[in-house]
């Protein structure tokens, strides 16, 4: 999709952090943009921020592990503007830890958001792009996607999830040789509010109070925690979006020690050796 000017945005996850960049960036090419979240606060904030930097906005309160939140999304999206064109799936929360010690909470939440938001995403708007035979769907993985980590096991399997979901989504569309692109936005460590995505973790998937939690755990949140601080800014990422769209490119990933640290995955996986562990990290070199 080359011409965004007067086009109609939904993003997922846009209360806050590159949701938040992603809003601000299309509607900074002249999209009216459809607000989505599950913080109510927040969400109203944003749009109203949005609104006062001259775009046109409109606000939906949504759960994106609920399916019927979403399609009531959409329904909202097409009686204001008439129309889709461009569809982020990008609503995630994070949590670390042993894989083993995950208690099902954990699962159930990660996975409900990160990997089943998308899903209800793809299911409720690909078949209103494929009927305007025209669209950009946004997918957010994670360069957790591409890589494997210790002590963060259930976030990374969600973020595999979504990269494989987004390639079959990809390979069908093009198959059908329909006008709708795909992106799978792989970003590195972002300055967002991500590691303290237990603000939204719903009452009934809270951590049993005798859930196991490990030093590993702990050190993980930490870790988190300082890396979003020297994040990059989410305005990068969203003008990296920008740029996919544009030339309908379906990676969109981080260079330097991520990019190594998935080279020498698939380099693993190439030669059928066991997993290197190769955090990445960059080494001034
Ligand atoms: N920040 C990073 O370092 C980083 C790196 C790679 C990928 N990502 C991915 O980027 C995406 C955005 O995260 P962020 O870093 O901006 O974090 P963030 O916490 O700043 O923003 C995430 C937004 O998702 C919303 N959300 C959570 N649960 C929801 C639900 N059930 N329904 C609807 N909205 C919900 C939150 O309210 C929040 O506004 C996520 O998918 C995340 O996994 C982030």
């Amino acid at each position: 999709m080359k011409d965004f000017n007067g086009k109609v945005a939904v993003v997922t996850g846009a209360a806050s952090g590159i949701g938040l960049a992603l809003a601000r960036a299309l509607a900074g090419q002249g999209m009216k943009v459809v607000l989505a979240d599950v913080e109510d606060e927040a969400l109203r904030g944003a749009a109203e921020t949005l609104a006062g930097e001259g775009a046109e906005t409109l606000a939906v309160r949504t759960d994106v592990t609920v399916a019927d939140d979403v399609s009531a999304l959409a329904e909202r999206t097409l009686d204001r503007f008439g129309a889709v064109h461009v569809i982020c799936n990008n609503a995630g929360v994070f949590t670390g830890g042993l894989t083993w010690e995950a208690p099902l909470e954990d699962w159930e939440w990660v996975m409900g958001v990160n990997l089943l938001g998308v899903v209800h995403g793809i299911r409720t708007f690909v078949p209103i792009l494929l009927e305007q035979d025209e669209g950009h769907v946004v997918n957010t993985a994670s360069m957790a996607g591409v890589t494997s980590m210790p002590f963060t096991g259930v976030y990374c399997t969600s973020k595999h999830a979504v990269l494989a979901l987004s390639e079959s989504l990809y390979h069908e569309l093009a198959l059908r040789g329909a006008k709708v692109g795909v992106s799978a936005l792989c970003p590195e460590e972002v300055a967002t509010r991500i590691d303290r995505s237990e603000r939204n973790r719903p009452d009934h998937l809270k951590r049993p109070a005798d859930a196991p939690e490990s030093a590993e755990g702990v050190v993980m949140q930490e870790a988190i925690t300082q890396a979003v601080n020297r994040g990059t800014p989410p305005e990068t990422i969203a003008a990296r979006v920008l740029d996919a769209i544009r030339d309908e490119r379906f990676y969109v990933l981080s260079d330097g020690a991520w990019r190594r640290a998935c080279e020498t995955r698939l380099e693993d996986i190439r030669l059928g050796r066991n997993p290197t562990f190769s955090p990445p990290v960059e080494t001034g070199s």
